[in-house]
């Protein structure tokens, strides 16, 4: 067990219990990508995969943090809080800078290790899992009474400002706002959000990770948000009321097309349809009809790898191995829905399997890729569990 190697850890290294042990999980996204920047809807869920804490306050204004999988440890004082050259520290570093900015008293310093199971750069959000992990533990530890709202709205600034990724709320708003077996439909215009029952027996959630992680990712992702921006800025000549791609109809967008370039006409093409489509994949969720919610997924990934170009050649392969898979004889209909899930250039592909062909699935759809990459692929099935939450240290210890 993690959390049990994570409290020895913490034993060996401070000589002491922590006064508390925290699970932070990773999320996946069924639908409704990079809409959350542009105010739209998106429908992720916290998953069984999570970065654990251990911490305990200290008596002075010291912190010394471990990082269990890197084997790597930083201190620092509470009096002098800066950006690190550790680009792990700054997740943790950011997390804590913007509650202290927030007017929060912390009194002390804090020990703590963490480590997790969360794949990094297989974009199931390892870095909002860190960072909602730490500020749960510091908000419980020093009763600080941030909502849960609060500690999702700093883990997006510290995103900000010390990984310089300027994200959207959705990857921390889930691992925060996760629940068992249901997908959140999360509207980030108002910040509203109902849950949605996903328990489906006969599908399972597989993830399969290309194993690239292009550069190009970070830089991409703030060029994308500027051409959304530049996007809304052109569409607002003609309609003054228009404050995101929320506002906007395609038949407002085509009205434009003439006035955008052709790569922002497209950009925001995909994202007014992609809003779209998370109603209706929410509806189809609604009457059980898995089909349609399966091809609103497809449907998705054509439009990030066509229109919004964020997909790369090892995605576009594997969905459309599980169209080959789906057609072949042994293996019919195995793959109801299948897309490239979170920011792109790589990471992973979510898809929804029929629960009795999973494993002919997998050797199917791991040989194809070898085959084609020479990349083993790493798959893992996902269950959709409660979002960050403290767990018993009795029930570790014992
Ligand atoms: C990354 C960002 C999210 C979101 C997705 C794309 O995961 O952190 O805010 O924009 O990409 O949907």
């Amino acid at each position: 067990m993690l959390n049990e190697l994570l409290l020895q850890k913490f034993k060996d290294y401070f000589g002491d219990n922590p006064t508390l042990l925290v699970r932070a999980p990773g999320r996946i996204n069924l639908i409704g990508e990079h809409t959350d920047y542009n105010n739209g809807f998106v429908l992720p869920a916290a998953i069984d995969k999570a970065i654990y804490f251990a911490i305990s306050p200290r008596n002075d204004q010291n912190c010394i943090i471990h990082a269990y999988d890197l084997d790597d440890s930083y201190e620092f004082s509470l009096n002098n809080i800066q950006k690190s050259e550790k680009g792990w520290v700054n997740f943790l570093i950011g997390v804590l800078a913007e509650i202290l900015e927030k007017g929060k008293k912390i009194n002390t310093g804090f020990n703590v290790v963490f480590g997790g199971d969360v794949p990094l750069g297989a974009g199931l959000s390892s870095s909002a899992a860190v960072e909602s992990g730490i500020g749960f533990a510091i908000n419980e530890l020093y009763n600080l009474e941030l909502s849960k709202l609060d500690l999702a709205l700093i883990a997006q600034q510290a995103e900000h400002k010390y990984a310089g990724v300027n994200c959207g709320i959705m990857d921390m708003f889930a691992s925060i706002h996760g629940k068992a077996n249901s997908v959140i439909k999360l509207d980030c215009q108002d910040l509203s959000f109902a849950y949605f029952p996903f328990d489906f027996p006969d599908y399972t959630l597989v993830l399969c990770n290309t194993g690239v992680k292009h550069n190009l990712g970070d830089t991409e992702y703030n060029q994308r948000r500027a051409e959304c921006e530049e996007g809304i800025r052109i569409l607002q000549s003609a309609f003054p009321q228009v404050d995101s791609l929320r506002d906007v109809s395609m038949r407002m967008l085509s009205s434009q097309a003439d006035k955008l370039s052709p790569i922002v006409y497209q950009r925001c093409k995909y994202v007014v349809e992609e809003i779209e489509r998370v109603n209706i994949a929410c509806n189809a969720l609604e009457n059980g009809d898995l089909a349609t919610f399966g091809q609103k997924m497809y449907e998705t990934h054509e439009g990030l790898s066509q229109d919004y170009e964020v997909s790369c050649p090892e995605l576009d392969f594997l969905v459309e191995q599980t169209l080959n898979i789906s057609l072949s004889e042994e293996l019919r209909g195995a793959v109801i829905g299948a897309r490239m899930m979170g920011g792109g250039f790589g990471g992973c592909t979510i898809n929804l399997v029929k629960a009795d062909t999973i494993d002919k699935f997998i050797e199917k759809i791991s040989l194809a890729y070898h085959q084609a990459f020479n990349i083993e692929l790493q798959t893992y099935k996902v269950n959709i569990a409660n979002g960050v939450e403290e767990i018993e240290k009795e029930l570790v210890m014992n």
